[in-house]
């Protein structure tokens, strides 16, 4: 198959419309859409990105009418955060109705929702027609795509079209909310932190998923944002005392000044290094770098769902 890339929004539609996957980007970062409706169409997702089944998918919208077709009810919860941070990026998860199909579901009872805040997405959307299923664009278990180039890495030849924007400037995937019960619980951190929540919110749980039990978000589960190369945390210059390596093939992102790595990437801040940490990743892979050390950030407001990221980099 030959993988159009374009940056005509006209001509990317007309794919969703034909029944086919298109990639295009969002401010977090590249999605794989399908039109919500067509059970065929989302299947194609599965079979490009090499996804499993029950890993469910996001459904984005261009306007707040669209949840309507998609849900039972929207709850108080949904509500505030709809009204508070719609469109943005943050993905609320609510019970599904009867129209939408298990496959994007993932078999599960609910459904998650999206509203992207850059203006290209809304206006893509709005040309389909219709709201779209979409994961990220990346072959699954490879780090999400941040630019139209890593798209085309991972799929040229498994999808018919990438809508060509520009590079995303979050740079990691949506927080995603369960708001199936009156009080939100984060199921995946994002730049829209814990902190943001609780200024909407007297009470906002964090979702901690325990081994042996189903995780309520089935992404969980799988080895994510991995490159090929072997990713160790560190906290600062004197952990590096601890570890045997060459500098000459290992990389190194974070806030230290450090010297003689092969790839290194100083950022300024917290913004800065969720922008640019898969990219660095895909980098580093490009390179075959052996070793990548990421610098720990604390826990909070941003720093928690980098730290979830790079947590999930390193496990492996
Ligand atoms: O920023 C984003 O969210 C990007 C862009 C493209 O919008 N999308 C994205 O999709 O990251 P994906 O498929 O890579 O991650 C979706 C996450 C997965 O962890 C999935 O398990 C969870 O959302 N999810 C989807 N539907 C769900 C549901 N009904 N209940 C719980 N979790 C759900
Ligand atoms: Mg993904």
């Amino acid at each position: 198959m030959k993988t159009l890339v374009t940056k005509s929004i006209k001509k990317a539609a007309q794919f969703i419309k034909d029944g086919e996957i298109v990639a295009f980007p969002t401010e977090t970062v590249y999605g794989l859409g399908a039109n919500v409706f067509d059970d065929k169409a989302i299947k194609k997702i599965f079979v490009a990105k090499k996804r499993p089944l029950d890993n469910p998918l996001i459904v984005h919208i261009s306007n707040i009418d669209q949840i309507e077709s998609l849900v039972k009810k929207v709850n108080d919860c949904a509500k505030k955060i709809i009204e508070k941070l719609f469109p943005g990026p943050i993905t609320i998860v609510l019970e599904k109705n009867d129209v939408i199909s298990e496959l994007v579901s993932g078999g599960l009872n609910t459904i998650a929702i999206r509203m992207p805040s850059l203006e290209l997405t809304r206006k893509f959307i709005d040309e389909c027609g219709v709201p779209l299923a979409a994961p990220s664009a990346n072959l699954s278990g490879s780090p999400s795509p941040t630019s139209w180039r890593h798209v085309y890495n991972d799929l040229n030849g498994r999808i018919p079209c990438i809508l060509k924007g520009p590079e995303c400037d979050v740079g990691i995937e949506s927080t995603v909310v369960d708001c199936t019960k009156n009080k939100p619980v984060i199921l995946r951190p994002g730049i829209i932190s814990l902190e943001d929540l609780q200024k909407i919110f007297a009470d906002v749980k964090i979702y901690k998923p325990r081994k042996l039990i189903k995780p309520k978000s089935p992404g969980m589960k799988y080895r994510h944002y991995a490159p090929k190369a072997k990713v160790i945390l560190i906290n600062s210059e004197e952990d590096f005392l601890k570890y045997k390596f060459e500098k000459n093939n290992s990389a190194f992102i974070g806030f230290l000044k450090l010297k003689g790595f092969k790839k290194f990437k100083r950022v300024n801040d917290l913004r800065d290094y969720a922008r640019n940490i898969f990219n660095f990743f895909r980098k580093c892979d490009e390179e075959k770098i052996e070793t990548i050390f990421c610098q720990r950030v604390p826990e909070f407001g941003l720093g928690l769902a980098i730290m979830n990221r790079l947590n999930k980099a390193a496990q492996s």
